[in-house]
């Protein structure tokens, strides 16, 4: 059985399709890439998949139940969407990280926040930092902490590691892949065609708010 379905959706804003006629099926376990033109649909098909926005035709199927059978805050807690441009708020980075704990109101672990800092090879010196005073990659890699430090069932990353070097491009590609072979489904959008290919199972192709392409690599 899928873990996720979108059946024949269909999403615009005013007069304008935006994405039409979607079919998809995802397997738990996937690791999908989404690619295509920019402007061709890609983030509103993640936040469709997020429960941001609501489609006007079709419906979207998670555990063989219908979307709007769940209660919004429990999807989210299992369908996690990684922005394009990350956000943060508050005065600083522990605001950020402290966050997931308080919305499920656990007691902070801050021994994991650090281990997963280190993971994403930043230091514990972040948590006191102004969260104007980060670069851009260091930003998306908090922003990419506050979402797995809980474990979702579904992963939704829209372009993470555009602001990233390469070697810390590697680095998150390869913890994502950990997470993806320890049961977490992931959809990821791309630009980068090596990348689209490495790590995936599958790629699916948008052009003009359409799948033109669904290739399957093993
Ligand atoms: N809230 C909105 N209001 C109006 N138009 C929108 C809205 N959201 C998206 N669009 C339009 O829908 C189309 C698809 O946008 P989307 O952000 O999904 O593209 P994308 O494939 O993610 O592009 P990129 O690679 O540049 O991120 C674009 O033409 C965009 O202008
Ligand atoms: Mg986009």
């Amino acid at each position: 059985m899928s873990i996720l379905s979108l059946k024949n959706i269909k999403y615009s804003f005013g007069n304008t399709d935006i994405l039409e006629g979607i079919n998809l099926d995802i397997n738990k376990g996937d690791c999908i890439s989404i690619v295509g033109k920019s402007g061709s649909g890609k983030s509103t098909l993640l936040k469709l998949c997020a429960d941001l926005v609501t489609q006007i035709e079709g419906e979207i199927i998670y555990n063989g139940k219908n979307y709007n059978t769940y209660n919004p805050i429990d999807l989210r807690k299992n369908i996690s969407y990684c922005v394009q441009l990350p956000y943060l708020f508050g005065d600083n980075i522990c605001d950020n990280l402290e966050y997931p704990f308080k919305i499920r109101k656990d007691k902070i672990n801050k021994l994991k926040i650090k281990e997963y800092l280190n993971k994403f090879n930043l230091d514990e010196s972040y948590l006191q930092k102004d969260i104007n005073s980060l670069s851009g990659g260091e930003k998306q890699r908090i922003a990419l902490i506050r979402n797995l430090i809980y474990t979702p069932d579904i992963l939704l990353l829209d372009e993470v590691t555009s602001g990233l070097d390469y070697q810390n491009a590697k680095l998150v590609e390869t913890l994502i892949k950990e997470m993806n072979e320890s049961g977490v489904t992931v959809i990821w959008i791309t630009h980068n065609l090596e990348q689209s290919e490495s790590i995936f199972n599958k790629r699916i192709c948008i052009e003009e708010g359409k799948i033109i392409k669904e290739e399957i690599f093993k």
